[in-house]
């Protein structure tokens, strides 16, 4: 079957998966307290999910990361991610994989791990209690550490994600490297994008990574590395701990013309850029007569609209232009 391929030539390997927009965390850069979530019965269901994820399969896509919202927070994921588990297993794709916030963890680590995961990342933005507190709008650092510690034991390879956040987790930043590579755990650093209605102004968020790269240079060496996890993110070694950290720069360093990526909301919406609002709907498709060839046809003409590069912007002067949908639509 015809791979997916855009107009630029870049090809589609890397299926973002979202199951569900709700969360039980509420990041002040992600959300705003009171969100409005969607009906259940707009939601996909297991079936549908897995009929969409099997099209993608079928056009070569080699890696599945599900997502949310917190994609731990719907009740019949596992379910998915054992069907999906199974499929892997028989080589029709390369890797699964999950983004999750971490709170739930604990419960599902070892099954995760039985059904061909092998690694996983993991959201976390400060180590301090009160702090993870104000960031995220709820108590529940203790359960990410709970999350973190039963994933490594099942074997679970982690890396933990982090948005740097002006004036937030700056200072803390060293010492979350430090504290993640001990631990045998990589970390990846996101520079804060703009998207979604929150409370707080975008730019007093942003905290550009060169900055931080500087601060990081002056204190440890830091060595480019080869490796390549299908991500955005650049990888170099701290060679005083030993590990790798990772810069994922939308604003300071683009890394479009690489991309090898689509979202798919859990409404079964295809997002062809994190940082633009054209989408096309597969529901209508999944839910028509003959789903899977009405499938290939909505994926073909996506590919056609995928955009040459985000537009994401901050400066002083504000944050423009901003995609009004949230991270949690299309799990970043
Ligand atoms: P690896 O497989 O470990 O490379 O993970 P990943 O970076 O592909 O996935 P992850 O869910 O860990 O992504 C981390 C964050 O990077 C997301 O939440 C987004 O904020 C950002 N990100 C990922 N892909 C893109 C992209 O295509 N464009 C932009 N602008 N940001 C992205
Ligand atoms: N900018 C950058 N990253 C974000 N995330 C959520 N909102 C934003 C944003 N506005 C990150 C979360 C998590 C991942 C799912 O997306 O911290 O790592
Ligand atoms: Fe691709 Fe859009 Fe991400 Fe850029 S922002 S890497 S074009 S999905």
């Amino acid at each position: 079957m015809k791979a997916l391929r855009d107009t630029f030539g870049r090809q589609i390997t890397y299926l973002r998966l979202s199951v569900t927009d709700r969360c039980d965390l509420r990041c002040t850069y992600c959300m705003a307290e009171e969100m409005k979530f969607l009906p259940k019965r707009d939601v996909l269901s297991l079936e549908e999910l897995e009929r969409l994820a099997g099209a993608f399969i079928d056009r070569g896509v080699k890696k599945i990361r599900i997502t949310g919202g917190e994609p731990l927070v719907r009740r019949d994921i596992m379910t998915l991610m054992a069907r999906l588990g199974r499929r892997l297993e028989k080589g029709d794709f390369d890797e699964l994989t999950l983004t999750t916030n971490g709170t739930q963890l604990h419960h599902h680590a070892d099954v995760l791990a039985s059904l061909g995961v092998k690694r996983i990342n993991v959201s976390l933005d400060t180590l301090d209690d009160a702090k993870f507190e104000t960031l995220t709008r709820r108590n529940r650092l203790s359960d990410v550490l709970r999350g973190l510690d039963a994933a490594q034991a099942a074997g679970l390879k982690v890396k933990i994600n982090t948005v740097a956040l002006k004036g937030v987790n700056e200072d803390e930043i060293p010492a979350m490297i430090e504290w993640a590579h001990g631990r045998a755990m990589d970390l990846t650093l996101i520079e804060v994008m703009p998207l979604g209605e929150i409370e707080e102004d975008r730019v007093d968020q942003y905290l550009p990574l060169t900055a931080v790269q500087d601060k990081l240079q002056a204190r440890w060496t830091l060595t480019p590395m080869e490796m390549k996890t299908g991500g955005p993110a650049r990888y170099m070694r701290v060679e005083e701990t030993g590990g790798a950290l990772g810069l994922i720069t939308p604003l300071t360093n683009n890394f479009c013309a690489g991309c090898n990526r689509v979202r798919v909301t859990c409404t079964g919406e295809i997002y062809m850029c994190l940082g633009h609002g054209d989408k096309i709907d597969l529901r209508a498709a999944l839910r028509g007569p003959n789903p899977d060839e009405a499938l290939n046809v909505a994926l073909d003409r996506a590919m056609l609209k995928k955009p040459e590069r985000h537009a994401f912007d901050i400066t002083e002067r504000g944050a423009a232009p901003a995609v009004s949908r949230h991270m949690s639509v299309t799990g970043g």
